[in-house]
């Protein structure tokens, strides 16, 4: 089927639905498949995603994520592709910017780095604020072969590649996999707020 049989196509926003007013960047931030194959980011626009990793929170300061990307058309975004998984692979050959997350996970002493993946999490989800900001959609993905990025990349041992992140212009349903299709049009849903804050005593909620 094309998207003109369907009548409806990729919606541009999924905005989530909450009790109260929320920030656009939270609330229009959603991870779509759907990428532009023609879509690419500007000079400026690649390095505000890392820089807003960078202006991350972290525990002591300890900046424990690290970042391997490209952009579409570029050898690194193709090794990147390489180390996907097959149901990533599809739909991020569209992407304008494919990254892998890592983190450092050993600190100077050789002991485990506290909360490394914590904060190459907040690093990412400061760069998917950013893609936001600037009118991009990011996706991230946990499936790709950590393995093959750790060796595609000589990604040294206290480092663990943990996330790969999509980044790109919004396309259309057009010559999309139904199962893909289908995720797409899916309204955005989560739990309800009364089911994850609770105040006096645990699972009383607080809103
Ligand atoms: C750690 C993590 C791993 C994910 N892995 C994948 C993935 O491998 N493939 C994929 O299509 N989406 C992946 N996602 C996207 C989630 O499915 C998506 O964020 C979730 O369904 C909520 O949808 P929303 O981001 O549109 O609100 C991942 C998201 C996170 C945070």
């Amino acid at each position: 089927m094309t998207a003109e049989e369907y009548a409806v196509d990729v919606p541009a926003s999924k905005p989530a639905e909450a009790s109260v007013p929320l920030h656009p960047l939270v609330a229009e931030r959603w991870s779509p498949r759907a990428l532009d194959a023609v879509a690419s980011v500007s000079d400026q626009q690649f390095t505000a995603l890392f820089e807003a990793a960078r202006w991350a929170p972290s525990w002591g300061n300890t900046q424990p994520a690290r970042f391997v990307a490209g952009r579409r058309g570029e050898a690194t975004f193709d090794r990147i592709h390489g180390t996907l998984s097959r149901g990533n692979k599809g739909w991020t050959s569209n992407a304008a910017v494919l990254a892998i997350g890592v983190a450092l996970m050993v600190n100077e002493d050789g002991e485990p780095m506290p909360y490394g993946e914590y904060g190459l999490a907040l690093a990412t989800q400061n760069l998917v604020l950013q893609a936001v900001a600037e009118g991009l959609y990011a996706h991230q993905m946990a499936g790709f072969d950590r393995d093959a990025a750790r060796a595609e990349f000589e990604i040294p041992a206290e480092y663990e590649p943990v996330i790969a992140i999509a980044v790109g212009g919004l396309g259309t349903l057009d010559g999309m996999p139904e199962r893909l299709r289908e995720k797409e049009l899916r309204p955005r849903t989560r739990k309800p707020l009364s089911d994850l804050v609770f105040a006096g005593t645990w699972g009383k909620p607080l809103f």
